[in-house]
């Protein structure tokens, strides 16, 4: 599967996004080395900081399920106004860094653009030990 394609996958795990707070849906599709995919969406909370972001439940059932090395990840904000405020937030991108992300895949609503980026282009000097 190539990046651009998974950008349609994560719109659709948008649409599963628990999101009642700020009706902001995100949804998130991780690809391993063998092609598998693990999907996820935004869990919100009425404690709001407990709320996990879209990035986090799809890397949290990746590695659940036993992978260990993340080749890529797409991530839809399809209420977004526009693909410049789809971009994953610090925390995410510091949870790809942990498993060798090589890119990311960021888009907002049908009929947007798909925007590729190389993971190190986000993320320069992510913090490992
Ligand atoms: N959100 C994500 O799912 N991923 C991000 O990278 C940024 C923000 C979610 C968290 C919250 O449910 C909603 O978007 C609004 O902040």
């Amino acid at each position: 599967m190539i990046p651009q394609d998974l950008a349609g996958r994560a719109r659709e795990a948008a649409l599963r996004s628990y999101s009642p707070y700020s009706r902001f849906r995100v949804g998130a599709v991780v690809l391993g080395a063998a092609g598998e995919i693990y999907e996820g969406c935004n869990v919100e909370n009425a404690a709001y900081g407990s709320s996990i972001c879209a990035e986090a439940t799809a890397i949290a059932g990746a590695v659940a399920t036993g992978l260990r090395k993340i080749v890529g990840i797409a991530v839809a904000c399809v209420d977004a106004a526009d693909v410049d405020g789809a971009y994953p937030c610090g925390n995410c991108r510091q949870l790809l860094n942990e498993f060798g992300t090589e890119w990311v895949v960021v888009t907002a609503g049908e009929g947007t653009e798909v925007r590729f980026h190389e993971f190190d282009g986000l993320h320069p000097y992510g913090f490992s030990l």
